[in-house]
């Protein structure tokens, strides 16, 4: 495997590996900023773009991932858990991604987000925004969980080899790589803290929300680009009532069921996750445009639901900024439906 300088230069990273007798590349985390400069280091470099991959949905600068897989048709990898709908593989623990003769291993990292993934190449760990040099990513929005972080990074990128090269997706003090054995034995945050030391420590932070958090997440998680889509803020999501899998099947189940409202794209409707039977499909992107085919329904509940419960938790904030009062979301979406085995239509 050939490994590169890192891309940008700045606070971000992006990093490129390539097999080195066919040149064909996986980038990881590219910025949509930098696409030009992406694709001329491929080309001045003789390499193909082979794959993309996010290791976790961005809070805090728009991917590149999305355009790079629609200009160059390479493959655009994410966790499964990962909410937009335009990835073209979802990996989970244990895979391996292969490019031309060259293949690297998936870790599940959860914590700083739910889809988080680590990348580990044989000398190295790509950690996204799990494990920072000496830190570790925030764990206090877009569903993180510091609980979850200290496993991943104690259970999973810990057990690596001391020697492992750590490359993180960030870095804010100039640092541009460490070791998982450096960052064992120095880490301030976590080195020599119980887990519950460090989910206390995480949550006496206090760090202010990102600029821009919402105007950066929401496209990454929906892929939707569109100005003129007005996307809930914040307060107007946490306002959103979550259901759980087996609540929403028991309501479903009753004598006057709730109405189903699936806001994927269509091709996932009827995808390997298939939808649930009676709901009816309007993708998020449409939806302010065809609401009022809603409007037969507004005596009854609405569940909305997608892929992995974000793009549904918008639709639903929406849909209280239009009125509807007792609207609920599907938590986790059909990942987690999926996972219950609950009944499903494809
Ligand atoms: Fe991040």
């Amino acid at each position: 495997m050939r490994h590169f300088p890192e891309l940008n230069r700045g606070k971000c990273k992006c990093y490129v590996v390539a097999c080195e007798h066919t040149g064909k590349a996986m980038l990881i985390d590219p910025l949509r900023e930098n696409i030009s400069r992406y694709l001329a280091f491929l080309a001045y470099s003789r390499l193909t773009l082979d794959a993309v991959i996010d290791t976790h949905t961005h809070a805090d600068h728009p991917t590149g991932a999305f355009q790079l897989h629609a200009l160059t048709g390479a493959r655009l990898i994410m966790h499964r858990r990962a909410p937009a709908p335009v990835v073209t593989e979802h990996i989970e623990q244990g895979d391996t991604i292969r490019f031309g003769e060259a293949s690297v291993q998936v870790l599940h990292t959860p914590g700083h987000t739910p889809d988080s993934v680590s990348i580990y190449a044989g000398d190295r760990v790509f950690t996204g925004d799990v494990l920072l040099i000496n830190g570790t990513g925030r764990a206090d929005f877009a569903g993180g969980d510091a609980g979850q972080q200290y496993d991943s990074i104690t259970g999973r990128l810990f057990a690596l080899p001391d020697e492992t090269l750590v490359f993180p997706a960030h870095d804010y003090r100039g640092h541009t790589q460490s070791s998982i054995g450096h960052e064992k034995r120095t880490n301030p945050r976590i080195a020599g803290r119980s887990r519950e030391e460090y989910v206390a420590l995480m949550a006496s932070l206090n760090f202010p929300m990102p600029d821009k958090i919402q105007e950066v997440l929401q496209p990454n998680q929906s892929a939707i680009e569109d100005d003129r889509t007005k996307f809930p803020d914040l307060a107007e999501l946490n306002r959103v009532r979550q259901l759980s899998a087996d609540d929403v099947m028991n309501q479903i189940s009753t004598q006057n069921p709730p109405l189903v409202l699936d806001v994927r794209d269509s091709n996932e409707y009827c995808g390997e996750l298939g939808h649930i039977a009676g709901s009816i499909l309007i993708p998020l992107g449409e939806l302010s445009g065809r609401v009022k085919e809603l409007e037969p329904y507004r005596g009854r509940p609405i569940i909305v639901v997608c892929r992995a419960g974000v793009r549904s938790t918008t639709a639903a904030a929406m849909l209280y900024g239009l009125g509807y009062e007792r609207v609920y979301n599907l938590k986790d979406g059909m990942v987690e439906w999926n996972d219950r085995k609950l009944p499903v239509e494809r």
